[in-house]
C-alpha cells in the first residue's frame, strides 16, 4: 500500500503492523525526518519516498491500496492526484481517504475559530480554497468528488460522514469544531473507491476514454 503526503506516516505504522506493507510519500522533507525517527522508536521500518502527490515517482500498478489521512486529500488537486491513485493501484485496488467534512468547510470562519452553525462560505470556491493565511486546501463537494473519482475508473463504494459520539468532548487540539457541533453535523469525510478491474469492455466509460495508464497497451 502507499500512503500520499504521509507526515508522520502514523497511519502507514499503523497498518504495517496489521501486515500491510506500506510506502510512505510526502512532500515535506522535515515530515519525513519526523516519520523516519517514529521509525527507529518503533522499530516499523518502511520506504518514505520524498515527492510530490500529484507526480509521485514510482511506477504504474504497484499497489493494491492507496490511503491518505489529511494528505494529498486536503492539499493536493484532486484532478491530480486522484489521477495518481489511479496510476499507482492495481486494478481492483482501492483508494481511501479522509478529509473535513464539506459541512465543516462552509462552516468555520475565516481566521480562526469553531465550525459556526451558518454557512461562511459559497460551496463554489470550496474547489480551491485559499484562505487568508496562505494555505490553498482542495474541498470539492461530495459531486465534484464523485466526478473525479468516476473520470478516473474509480467505482465509489462509500462516503462514511463521521459524527462525534454520543460521550465526545471538545478537545484542545481540535479546533474545527466543537462536540456539539460534530453530535450534529459531519465532522470528517471519509471515501472508499475501488478502481474498476479492466475487462475487454471497459475500454470507454460514461465519463469518456480511459486515461493513458488504464488503455490496454496496443490502444496507447
Ligand atoms: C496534515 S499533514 C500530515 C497528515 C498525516 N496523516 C499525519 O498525521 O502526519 C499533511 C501532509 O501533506 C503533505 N503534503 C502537502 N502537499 C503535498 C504534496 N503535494 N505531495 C505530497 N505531500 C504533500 C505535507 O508535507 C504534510 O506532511
Amino acid at each position: 500500500m502507499i500512503e500520499l503526503g504521509c507526515g508522520t506516516a502514523y497511519l502507514s505504522a499503523l497498518l504495517a503492523r496489521q501486515g500491510a506493507r506500506p510506502v510512505g510519500v510526502d512532500l515535506t522533507p522535515a515530515q519525513l525526518d519526523t516519520a523516519r525517527r517514529c521509525q527507529e522508536r518503533s522499530g516499523l521500518v518502511f520506504p518514505l519516498v520524498e515527492g510530490n502527490a500529484e507526480n509521485v515517482p514510482l511506477p504504474d500498478a504497484g499497489f493494491d491500496l492507496v490511503v491518505s489521512e489529511y494528505g494529498a486529500s486536503v492539499w493536493c488537486d484532486p484532478e491530480r492526484w486522484v489521477a495518481e491513485a489511479a496510476r499507482l493501484l492495481r486494478p481492483g485496488g482501492r483508494l481511501v481517504f479522509l478529509t473535513n467534512s464539506v459541512l465543516a468547510t462552509l462552516c468555520v470562519p475565516e481566521e480562526e475559530g469553531y465550525a459556526q452553525e451558518r454557512l461562511l462560505r459559497p460551496q463554489r470556491a470550496l474547489n480551491r480554497l485559499q484562505w487568508p493565511g496562505g494555505g490553498i486546501e482542495f474541498h470539492p463537494s461530495h459531486g465534484e468528488w464523485i466526478r473525479v473519482l468516476g473520470a478516473n475508473g474509480f467505482v465509489v463504494e462509500a462516503l462514511h460522514e463521521l459524527y462525534a459520539p454520543a460521550d465526545g468532548e471538545t478537545h484542545e487540539y481540535y479546533d474545527i469544531a466543537t462536540a456539539h457541533w460534530a453530535r450534529q453535523w459531519p465532522v470528517e469525510d471519509l471515501w472508499a473507491a475501488r478502481l474498476a478491474p479492466l475487462t475487454i469492455n471497459l475500454q470507454e466509460d460514461s465519463h469518456g476514454p480511459l486515461p493513458a495508464h488504464r488503455r490496454a497497451r496496443s490502444d496507447r
